[in-house]
C-alpha cells in the first residue's frame, strides 16, 4: 500500500495521519497493520485492509474479556502489547471522533509514534457502494434496461436520494416502516442469534424527512409500513433495486419480491452481505442464491456490499 502521509493534530494530543493516497493494497515493501477496536468497524476495516502482503498482525482492544480471543485467526490485545509489536500503522476501527482522539492519545504514551488512521478517512475512501450505483445508473441507461427503481430500507433516505438523482426519469418505490425494525423481524434476529437488532431502531425519520431530500418527489412512490406486506397489489418490473433492510427476514424477502421482477440486466445492490453487525443480511442472500442457483459479486466495501445481476434475454 503506498500511502503519503500528512500528519495533522486532531486535539487531544494525537496526530493522525491522512492516508491521502491509496495505490492499492498491495504497494511496495512489507507492512504489518494493527486496528484498534475488534468491533463492527474494526472488522470491517480488517476485511478491506488484510492481505498476504500487508497482513493484519492483531486487533488490540481496550476490553479486557477479548483479550486473549482471536478474530479470524488474528490476536487481540491489550494496548500495551500490541504497541511492543511495532506495527507499520494502526487503523482506529472506531466511528465516534471523541474516542479516536482518546485512544489516539493512549497509543502515544504507550510509545507509539508510527502512523494512525481513523476509520473515517477511510470510510470516504472506500465509498464503494455509492461509486459503483453511478457507474451503474450509467449501464442502464445505456443498455436501456426497462424498469422502475426500489429501495428496501430507506431510513433518512441518503442513498435513495442519490438514487432517484442518478435516475430522474425513471419512478422510485421506497420502502422502509419510517419507525425502524418492526418486531417481528427483530424476533427473528434473536432467536437465530443474527444480529443485536432493537425494535424502533432507525426510526429517528419521516416521510417527510425523507421527501425533503428526493432532488425529484414527483417520482418517488413510499410505501410505508413493514415489507413485504406494503409490496402487495405491487404491479411493476424494477431496473435497479437497493436492499438494505439490514436483518435476516425482510433481506430474504426482499430477494424473494424483487429478484423474479426485475427486468434482464437489471441489478439487485445488497448492503451488508459481509457485514459483521448484521450477519443475518449475509445469511439470507447466501440461502436465496443457493435455492436458486444464483451468483452474486461481493463489493470491497466498508459495510460489505454485493451486487446481484439478473441475466436472460428480453
Ligand atoms: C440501515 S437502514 C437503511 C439505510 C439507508 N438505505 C441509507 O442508505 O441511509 C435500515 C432500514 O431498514 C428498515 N427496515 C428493516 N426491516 C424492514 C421491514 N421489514 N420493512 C420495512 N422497512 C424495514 C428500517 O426501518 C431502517 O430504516
Amino acid at each position: 500500500m503506498i500511502l503519503v502521509l500528512c500528519k495533522c493534530v486532531l486535539g487531544g494530543g494525537a496526530a493522525f495521519s491522512s492516508p491521502a493516497k491509496f495505490g492499492g493494497l498491495g504497494g511496495s515493501g512489507l507492512k504489518q497493520w494493527m486496528i484498534f477496536g475488534a468491533g463492527q468497524a474494526g472488522r470491517a476495516l480488517y476485511k478491506l485492509l488484510h492481505s498476504g502482503k500487508s497482513p493484519v498482525i492483531a486487533f488490540a482492544d481496550s476490553n479486557p474479556s477479548l483479550w486473549g480471543k482471536t478474530w479470524d485467526g488474528v490476536p487481540i490485545l491489550p494496548l500495551e502489547e500490541a504497541v511492543r509489536r511495532r506495527p507499520s500503522g494502526i487503523f482506529l476501527g472506531i466511528i465516534n471522533r471523541e474516542s479516536c482522539r482518546e485512544v489516539g492519545g493512549q497509543l502515544r504514551r504507550a510509545g507509539y509514534d508510527g502512523p494512525l488512521y481513523q476509520v473515517s478517512q477511510l470510510q470516504n475512501r472506500f465509498h464503494i457502494r455509492l461509486a459503483t450505483l453511478r457507474l451503474m445508473a450509467e449501464e442502464l441507461e445505456s443498455r436501456a434496461v426497462p424498469g422502475a427503481l426500489a429501495e428496501l430500507g430507506v431510513y433518512q433516505g441518503e442513498f435513495a436520494g442519490e438514487i432517484n438523482r442518478l435516475l430522474p426519469d425513471r419512478k422510485l418505490y421506497l420502502f422502509d416502516t419510517f419507525e425502524g425494525f418492526h418486531q417481528r423481524d427483530v424476533e427473528k434476529e434473536r432467536a437465530e442469534n443474527h444480529s443485536q437488532a432493537q425494535q424502533g431502531d432507525f426510526s429517528d425519520t419521516s416521510v417527510e424527512t425523507v421527501l425533503g431530500r428526493m432532488p425529484h418527489p414527483e417520482q418517488v412512490v413510499l410505501r410505508k409500513g413493514r415489507f413485504p406486506e406494503t409490496a402487495r397489489g405491487l404491479e411493476e418490473r424494477f431496473a435497479l433495486v437497493s436492499l438494505d433492510a439490514d436483518l435476516y427476514l425482510p433481506m430474504y424477502e426482499g430477494l424473494s419480491y424483487f429478484y423474479p421482477r426485475l427486468n434482464p440486466g437489471g441489478y439487485l445492490l445488497l448492503h451488508d452481505y459481509n457485514s459483521a453487525q448484521y450477519q443475518g443480511a449475509g445469511q439470507a442472500a447466501r440461502r436465496y442464491c443457493e435455492e436458486n442457483g444464483i451468483y452474486l459479486t461481493p463489493l470491497c466495501d466498508i459495510h460489505g456490499a454485493a451486487v446481484l445481476v439478473k441475466d436472460g434475454k428480453r
